[in-house]
């Protein structure tokens, strides 16, 4: 199945590779955890974050933890209140962990530009087994701070862009049950409802 037209910080069918360490770049030796993802309806994922103003190991812990908990997932994306913590930070590879230089570490981001308009399906890690089409813009501009508090600007399209306004919806304490028509919205409701009684959720 060809992920590259679709966007989630949903599971994947391909495995999850873990990242490879010693290979050239400077490796941090410390231990990553993989967190524990919170699903919907838990209301820290409807909780905007808190602005990060220190730029610490225990920020950048919590970075390495999340990507270790997205790589465990298969997932491409995972925003801080989907691990229990409401506070700007999100991070994205849409190589699944297969290729670092894809490692993106949004902190405080903001879309600055957005232009026209794209459908697709996404998924999310909070919404096991939910998939839908969602109305985003189809390339945005995007200005965040590093791990470090270093400024950047970054544009996306197609996946990339998705993936941008997915997870910074999270960190807005939107999710994209709230994307999608009343209709749907409501029939997944349901569905979430079925697979809950079933012990399923
Ligand atoms: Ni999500």
């Amino acid at each position: 199945m060809d992920t590259s037209n679709r966007y989630g910080d949903f599971r994947s069918s391909e495995p999850a590779s873990q990242p490879v360490s010693g290979s050239g770049q400077e490796v941090i030796e410390s231990s990553q955890m993989i967190l524990k993802i919170v699903k919907y309806p838990d209301p820290i994922l409807q909780q905007p974050g808190e602005p990060i103003t220190e730029f610490n190991d225990e920020l950048r812990q919590l970075v390495a933890d999340m990507f270790e908990t997205t790589y465990a997932s298969s997932g491409v994306g995972l925003a801080a209140q989907q691990v229990g913590v409401a506070k700007r930070v999100t991070v994205i590879d849409l190589s699944l962990g297969k290729d670092p230089a894809q490692r993106l570490v949004l902190v405080n981001p903001e879309i600055i530009f957005r232009e026209g308009k794209q459908y697709e399906e996404e998924g999310c890690l909070s919404f096991p087994e939910i998939r839908e089409k969602i109305s985003r813009a189809a390339k945005v501009r995007i200005r965040a701070q590093d791990e470090y508090g270093k400024w950047f600007e970054m544009d996306g399209e197609e996946l990339l862009a998705r993936a941008f306004q997915h997870e910074i919806d999270h960190l807005d304490g939107i999710v994209f049950l709230f994307r999608m028509s009343a209709l749907k919205r409501n029939l997944n409701l349901r569905k979430i409802r079925k697979m809950q009684s079933e012990g399923a959720w």
